[in-house]
């Protein structure tokens, strides 16, 4: 367009600009080397001076897409029928600058998407990573330190047998501890309260666990799918986490509601609060926002100094699936 425009027009470069958000943006020039390197801020009025000859602005259904710019050689000026034919070019490039546009738009979603697919693996890696180090250091020791008790036990039966019933009975209170650490840690792959109950169920348990009042509020939940539940379940877990440890609250109000095909949740404490503007999302709120945006859904987070947090997310529900009998999908436990 740019080609057509500089040499129907005799000009000494042609330049298209596209729109995008407050700024204009040169997309192609001809020659292509007279390509401006940048963008230029949107006036109230429109178009801001582009240093040219002619500047054309370029819509579509009444919005402003972009303009077309042309300089003619020093000294010479714009004849009649190259204006009009600049005009012609103008008023027909509505529609490509919108193809152009959301062919754009289309490409920062895929790199939008890709990157947060890439986050999404580097946090399963990390947490594949947390659960090896917890067997490691929980359970794995745990063991080995029982299968020392047990032998210790069996040497001592003979000379010391009260020392080695003793140390027997230790082992039995020490394998009950191993047998409840291994089961927190399967919950934290998945809950199997939530598998079985469903998210108040599960949310409730948790909700006793931490060290500030909680109330859950889930009237009218029924069963979702399971990546849907676990979804809301894990950031709901996330939220309360940063309660804990940032927000000095006095309580939090966890609610789950069901509106217009989505299942959306909102975490909301009385504590510390945080300016928005100044703290960027670290891991926990990111894997959230990745978490509901990979299942079409979104996170949103409302905070200022002195005024508590409010944490919203929501999914949509995936109905086909939700009609599903409850066990289907549901891991074996
Ligand atoms: N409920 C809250 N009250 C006060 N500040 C909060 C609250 N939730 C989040 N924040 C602030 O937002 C920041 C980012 O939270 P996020 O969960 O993303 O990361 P993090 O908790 O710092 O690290 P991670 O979750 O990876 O352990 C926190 O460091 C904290 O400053
Ligand atoms: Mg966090």
């Amino acid at each position: 367009m740019a080609r057509i425009l500089a040499e129907g027009s005799g000009a000494r470069s042609a330049v298209v600009w596209l729109k995008v958000g407050a700024e204009l943006r040169p997309e192609a020039a001809w020659p292509m080397d007279d390509l401006p390197t940048e963008g230029l801020a949107v006036t109230a009025d429109g178009l801001p001076d582009l240093e040219a000859t002619l500047a054309l602005q370029v819509h579509h259904r009444g919005e402003l897409l972009g303009a077309l710019s042309l300089t003619k050689p020093s000294g010479e000026r714009l004849t009649p029928a190259e204006e009009h034919l600049a005009k012609d070019l103008a008023a027909g490039a509505g529609l490509v600058l919108r193809n152009v546009r959301l062919t754009e738009e289309l490409l920062q979603r895929l790199e939008e998407l890709r990157a947060s697919r890439a986050r999404i693996v580097a946090a399963q890696d990390q947490e594949r990573r947390r659960l090896e180090r917890n067997i490691h250091d929980g359970a794995q020791q745990q063991l080995v330190a029982l299968a020392v008790k047990i032998r210790l036990a069996n040497s001592l039966e003979a000379r010391d047998p009260a020392k080695a019933n003793t140390l027997l009975e230790q082992t039995e209170t020490e394998v009950a501890r191993a047998l409840e650490d291994l089961r927190d840690l399967a919950r934290g792959i998945y809950p199997s309260l939530l598998a079985d109950q469903g998210l108040l169920a599960a949310l409730q348990a948790q909700a006793r666990k931490v060290p500030f009042p909680v109330n859950v509020d889930a009237d009218g939940l029924r069963r979702y799918p399971q990546e849907q539940e676990a979804a809301v379940y894990f950031c709901i877990l996330e939220a309360l986490q940063n309660v804990a440890k940032y927000a000095m609250a006095s309580k939090a109000v966890v609610q789950l509601t069901e509106t217009g095909g989505h299942l959306t949740f909102e975490v909301q404490d009385d504590g510390a609060g945080f300016d928005t503007t100044e703290t960027s999302y670290g891991t926990g709120l990111q894997g959230m926002a990745d978490r509901l945006a990979a299942l079409g859904g979104e996170l949103r987070v409302t905070s200022a100094p002195g005024e508590g947090t409010i944490v919203e997310g929501s999914v949509p529900i995936n109905e086909l699936a939700a009609m599903a009998p409850p066990e289907a999908g549901l891991p074996q436990s």
